[in-house]
C-alpha cells in the first residue's frame, strides 16, 4: 500500500499529474491484484493526500533532518522521506512501525543505501511531535507572521499572503482559513432544479449518510462513506456533485432583482457545466432558456451531458466568449465564472498550491477583463452580470471588476453598477461590506468563491 501511495507521489511530482486523477486507477489494479481491501484504500488515500497538503511542512522539517540542502535531495528519496514524516507526525501509525514501513519500501524502491538514510532521517523526525517540530522550524510569528504561517500551515508563502490580503483581519482568521484548505472537504450533492430535490436525495441515503445542505435548499451534505454513485437521481443525471458556494452563486444570479423580460440567459464560461446545470433548471422554472457556451470542445460536451434532460428550452455552443457569436443587448442575465487560478478550493486539490505561481495570475488577468467586458456588453440595459471566480485573490476578483468598469488598461468604461450581492444569499452569515460576496471554506464550508453582480445601465 505504501508503494502505491510512492508510485502515486511520484506521478504527481514527475508528470505534474493530478492525485485525484492518478489514484484510483491505482487502487483499482491493487484491489484486482487481491490482498488489498476498501480499509487499505483509504488509508492510501489519505497518505497520498494528506502527504501532499502538508509537504511545506514536512519540506521544512526534513531540511531540518539532512546536511544538504532540499534540492540536492533526490525528488524520490524525499518523497519517501515526506511519506514517512506524515506517518510518524501526523497519523495514529505508531513510531516504530512507520519508520520500519519507510525503510521497507525505501530498500524496495530506491535501494539499500538510500535505504539507510532514509532510517537515519526518520528515526530522527520520530524523536519529536509536530507541534514541536513546527515551533523548532518556523520562524516566530513575531519575527516573520507570513512564512510562519506558510510553515506551519503548509502553503506556499505568496499564497498566504494573497489569501490575508482578500481575507483582512488578524491572525485568527487567516489560520483558521488555512487549517481548512487542509480539511478534506465534504461531498455535496445539488438536486437539479425541476429534476429533483434536495428530500428525494436524502430519502435515497442510508439513514445518517446525509445531511441538508447549510444555505442552498438544492443541497445535500454528504456524511463519512457517502457515495455518489449510490444515489438515483446523480446516476440518472437529475442531481451531480456540486459545492454548496457555486450553488449560492447561480441562484443569486437568478433571483437578482430585473425589471421587464427576463427570458433569455446567457452561461458564458460553461464547462463543464455545474452552474449551466442549475441555471437550465432555474430558468425553466421562469419560462427562460439558457445559452451555454464554452470554449473548449471536450468541455462542451460535459455541458451537454449536464443539461441533457433539462425541463426547459437550452443550447449548448462551442465558441471563444471573447469573441462571442451573439450579439450586443440580447440576454437578461448572464453569468461569466472566468478561469482564474483556483486559489479558493486548494482543499480539493492537494498538490495545486505547490503547482500555481504568482505569474499565473499575469496570464488570467487580460482573459477575465475581456470576458467580463463582452458579459457586459452581452446584457440588454437593465440586465444583470454575474462575475464569478473560485479564487479570492484580489487580482482575480474586484481589481477585474473595478477595471472594467472604470475602463483602465485603454478600453472604454463600461455603464454598470454594482448590485448587493449580500441580499441574495438569504441566511448566509459573514458576507463582509459588499456589495460583492466572498465565500470561504471557514466560514461557510464551501469553496472560496467569489461574485459581484452588475447591472447595465446604458
Ligand atoms: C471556472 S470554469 C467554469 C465552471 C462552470 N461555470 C461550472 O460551474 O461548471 C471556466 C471555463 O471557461 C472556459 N473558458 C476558458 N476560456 C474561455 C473563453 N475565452 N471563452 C469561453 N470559455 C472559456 C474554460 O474552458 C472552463 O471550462
Amino acid at each position: 500500500m505504501r508503494i502505491l501511495a510512492f508510485e502515486a507521489l511520484r506521478a504527481v511530482d514527475e508528470r505534474d499529474a493530478y492525485a485525484n486523477l492518478v489514484l484510483p486507477p491505482l487502487l483499482r489494479k491493487a484491489r484486482e491484484e487481491g490482498d488489498f481491501d476498501a480499509r487499505d484504500a483509504a488509508l492510501a488515500t489519505e497518505l497520498v493526500y494528506g502527504t501532499l497538503r502538508r509537504q511545506g511542512t514536512y519540506d521544512a522539517i526534513v531540511a531540518a533532518c539532512v546536511d544538504r540542502p532540499l534540492r540536492e535531495v533526490d525528488p524520490p528519496v524525499l518523497d519517501v522521506l515526506s511519506l514517512g514524516a506524515h506517518q510518524l507526525l501526523a497519523t495514529r501509525i505508531p513510531s516504530h512501525a512507520a519508520v520500519s514501513a519507510s525503510v521497507e519500501l525505501a530498500r524496495v524502491v530506491l535501494g539499500d543505501g538510500r535505504a539507510k538514510f532514509v532510517n537515519a532521517v526518520l528515526r530522527k523526525i520520530a524523536r519529536d511531535d509536530l507541534d514541536t517540530w513546527v515551533e523548532r522550524v518556523a520562524p516566530p510569528y513575531d519575527k516573520d507572521a507570513e512564512e510562519h504561517l506558510a510553515v506551519v500551515h503548509s502553503h506556499p508563502r505568496w499564497i498566504v499572503s494573497a489569501l490575508w490580503d482578500a481575507l483582512g483581519g488578524g491572525r485568527a482568521g487567516i489560520e483558521d482559513l488555512l487549517e481548512a484548505d487542509n480539511e478534506r472537504p465534504e461531498v455535496t450533492l445539488v438536486a437539479r432544479p425541476g429534476r429533483s430535490t434536495a428530500d428525494e436525495l436524502l430519502g435515497s441515503l442510508e439513514e445518517d449518510a446525509g445531511l441538508p445542505g447549510r444555505w442552498s435548499p438544492h443541497a445535500v451534505r454528504l456524511v463519512e462513506g457517502g457515495e455518489p454513485g449510490a444515489v438515483e437521481a446523480v446516476r440518472e443525471g437529475r442531481a451531480g456533485v456540486q459545492d454548496e458556494g457555486s450553488q449560492l452563486v447561480a441562484m443569486a444570479l437568478a433571483n437578482a432583482p430585473l425589471e421587464g423580460s427576463d427570458t433569455r440567459w446567457l452561461d458564458g464560461c460553461a464547462g463543464p457545466g455545474g452552474k449551466a446545470a442549475m441555471l437550465a433548471g432555474l430558468a425553466a422554472q421562469r419560462g427562460a432558456s439558457l445559452l451555454a457556451s464554452e470554449k473548449q470542445p471536450h468541455r462542451a460536451r460535459l455541458v451537454e451531458r449536464a443539461l441533457a434532460g433539462n425541463p426547459g428550452p437550452y443550447q449548448v455552443i462551442t465558441a471563444d466568449g471573447t469573441r462571442p457569436p451573439w450579439g450586443p443587448g440580447v440576454f437578461d442575465r448572464v453569468l461569466m465564472d472566468v478561469p482564474c487560478s483556483g486559489l479558493g478550493a486548494l482543499r480539493r486539490r492537494p498538490e495545486s498550491r505547490w503547482r500555481r505561481r504568482p505569474e499565473d495570475l499575469e496570464g488570467f488577468a487580460p482573459l477575465q477583463r475581456a470576458l467580463l467586458r463582452e458579459a457586459l456588453k452581452a446584457v440588454r440595459v437593465g440586465g444583470v452580470v454575474g462575475y464569478a471566480t473560485c479564487s479570492p485573490h484580489l487580482a482575480e476578483t474586484r481589481v477585474v471588476v473595478d477595471d472594467v468598469l472604470r475602463g483602465r488598461g485603454g478600453n472604454t468604461p463600461i455603464e454598470a453598477e454594482w448590485v448587493d450581492a449580500r441580499p441574495l444569499m438569504p441566511g448566509v452569515p459573514a458576507l463582509g461590506d459588499g456589495p460583492d460576496v466572498q465565500l470561504w471554506p471557514h466560514l461557510h464550508g464551501t469553496d472560496a468563491m467569489y461574485l459581484a453582480l452588475l447591472r447595465r445601465t446604458a
